[in-house]
């Protein structure tokens, strides 16, 4: 069952989300050489709690941290350590934070000085398969509108969609029906309504779409050692359309 929103939960929703676009915000500022993942996560701890919210990750099924912070062949829910970040590493940022009793999420993948052309590429067509994505969400589409807007955007550069992560439902609980799969599977998905909330997320490999999670029991890796991206926003539907929640550029 998926559980639509009311006008003001999704202004409930909202200031969440502004919590969330604002860590990204600040850490954007913070990304260079030599920053450890780490000090990332302690003042964005520090930030989130300063703007009277929680972070959501912390002790969500056990991970230990604020941030999911995932460098280069790292696809998602890398966990902050002393790991500095050098020239060249391309970096993804996944942040969650709880208020009154509801959720936001976004992630965002950031190069780290100068970066090679083929990795900003992988970066450009994740961020754009994403917006492609949203554009998807609106009343009378179906689920896997958003699904192929991304599969199709990606794939037609080569590079391929991870299929053991997903995007989710978010309100009250972060993580809430709908499953939001970034490639199409059967049939249509169910029929978008004004009211539902969704983090969208595509999770883009340069390489094979395989993932192996390391011993740590979190942090996802392409199996090829390929570079993966990770972009993330919460989105509203609207009776106007998709609204995004956690805009911070
Ligand atoms: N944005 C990710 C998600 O939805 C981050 C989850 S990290 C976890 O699912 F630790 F909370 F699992
Ligand atoms: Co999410």
């Amino acid at each position: 069952m998926i559980n639509l929103k009311s006008k003001k939960e999704i202004d409930s929703i909202e200031r969440s989300c502004r919590v969330v676009a604002e860590v990204l915000r600040r850490l954007e500022r913070k990304i260079h050489p030599g920053v450890s993942t780490k000090e990332l996560d302690t003042i964005a701890e520090q930030w989130i709690r300063e703007m009277h919210a929680e972070p959501a990750f912390k002790n969500y099924r056990g991970y230990p941290a604020t941030l999911c912070v995932s460098i280069n062949e790292e696809v998602v829910h890398g966990i902050p350590s002393p790991r500095q970040l050098k020239e060249g590493d391309i970096v993804s940022i996944d942040v969650g934070a709880r208020q009154n009793g509801y959720y936001g999420d976004a992630a965002f993948t950031f190069p780290v000085g100068e970066v090679a052309p083929h990795a900003l590429r992988v970066i450009k067509v994740t961020r754009e398969s994403l917006y492609r994505g949203i554009e998807q969400a609106r009343a009378g589409n179906h689920l896997s509108d958003i699904s192929w807007a991304i599969q199709s955007w990606v794939e037609r550069f080569g590079l391929s969609v991870v299929r053991d992560f997903v995007g989710h439902g978010i309100g009250k609980e972060l993580h809430e029906p709908p499953q939001i799969p970034n490639y199409v599977t059967q049939g249509k998905g169910v029929r978008l309504e004004v009211g539902m909330v969704f983090a969208l997320e595509p999770m883009i490999n340069a390489g094979t779409h395989r993932v192996k999670i390391l011993d740590d029991g979190w942090t996802a890796i392409t199996e090829d050692n390929s570079l993966s991206a990770h972009f993330e926003h919460t989105v509203a539907i609207m009776e106007n359309g998709p609204r995004i929640l956690t805009q911070w550029e």
